[in-house]
């Protein structure tokens, strides 16, 4: 006999369940429909297979396929309007929740950067803006206490000029998705890719990002995908702290108007930038943390991945605890 609490339990989980898919739907207008059962089983057995480790023996490069098309994102990323002026008070759209924590001690470490080998400052810590106050200012428009919109969100950015960034991008990378996903994936920042198209992971990264999430069991836009800076950094150097501190407002409030079950951040700054903890992402990945109430798991960004793909079993087993969440299981379709 089952015991009758649980069984509420569940059925209020079933509940929630079918009221998020009916609000995907509604969204989506059916397009979530019309799903080709057997291409979806077909992605996803590559999937698996691009998520698989490397045989020792092969050469380091080889489990990729480059040839493997991303599927085109189903939002498309929104205009960059002029923001009309937002209603509301200029009050912060984070809960204050978390204790002002002083700046951590910054150490130089040999922690896996998502950026090309070049990159300027890849073998150190990220210069997260520790001397920031936990969370950032106020985001303008967004009453204190009110769940903000993606739209909203959106409109306050407009054709946003508060950073350095703003001079060599092509387009703002807002975000992509479902708007009531229950799963996100934070970046870093766009590439040359995603700044030419306005969609985040778009790229190669973006290819085997999208491999992750299938292997996961989701579809790219069963899940919402963003970065920490939403600017092209020019070349693809990593984002500098006062860039990461213009852009951060914004993304806290995606987070906030997303709510999602769970977040996962793919790569150090993603992970450092979310938790305020300077600790190198080969300690963070792999170990749950709650960000602002929302469970938050840290894993090696796809980038990192493509360089060392010895480095993807251990991601992988990252992401399987997060499909544990949603009850799903590697090869299975439920
Ligand atoms: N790397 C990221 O961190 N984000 C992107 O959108 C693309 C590559």
């Amino acid at each position: 006999m089952s015991d009758p609490r649980e069984s509420a339990e569940e059925l209020g989980e079933v509940v929630e369940d079918l009221r998020r898919h009916l609000l995907w739907q509604e969204e989506t207008g059916g397009r979530a429909l019309l799903v080709d059962a057997a291409k979806q089983a077909a992605e996803r057995a590559a999937s698996l297979k691009a998520m698989m480790p490397p045989r020792p023996a092969k050469s380091p490069a080889a489990p990729e396929s480059p040839a493997a098309p991303a599927p085109a994102p189903s939002v498309a990323p929104a205009p960059t309007p002029a923001p009309p002026a937002m209603t509301g008070t200029a009050r912060s759209a984070i809960p204050a929740a978390v204790p002002n924590t002083p700046p951590a001690p910054r150490a130089p470490s040999a922690e896996p950067s998502s950026r090309p080998a070049a990159s300027a400052s890849s073998g150190m810590l990220i210069d997260v803006p520790q001397q920031a106050p936990p969370y950032p200012g106020p985001l303008p428009g967004v009453v204190e206490g009110e769940r903000p919109t993606l739209d909203q969100i959106r409109r306050e950015l407009g054709d946003c000029r508060r950073c350095k960034l703003c001079t060599g991008r092509k387009n703002i990378v807002f975000g992509v998705g479902n708007p009531r996903a229950e799963l996100v994936f934070v970046g870093e920042g766009p590439g040359e890719q995603e700044d030419l198209q306005g969609v985040p992971f778009v790229g190669p990264a973006g290819e085997l990002l999208t491999k992750m999430i299938q292997a996961m069991g989701f579809s790219r836009d069963q899940v919402y995908i963003c970065n920490v800076v939403k600017c092209r950094p020019p070349g693809n150097r990593n984002p500098e702290p006062d860039e990461i501190s213009a852009c951060e407002p914004f993304l806290r409030s995606q987070l906030l108007a997303l709510q999602p079950k769970v977040i996962v951040a793919l790569g150090k700054f993603a992970a450092q930038t979310l938790l305020r903890d300077s600790t190198p992402i080969t300690r963070l990945r792999g170990n749950w943390r709650e960000y602002q109430g929302v469970k938050l798991m840290p894993t090696f960004h796809p980038a990192y991945l493509l360089r060392s793909p010895h480095e993807k079993k251990k991601a992988w087993e990252d992401l399987q605890q997060v499909m544990k969440i949603f009850g799903k299981q590697p090869g299975s379709r439920s």
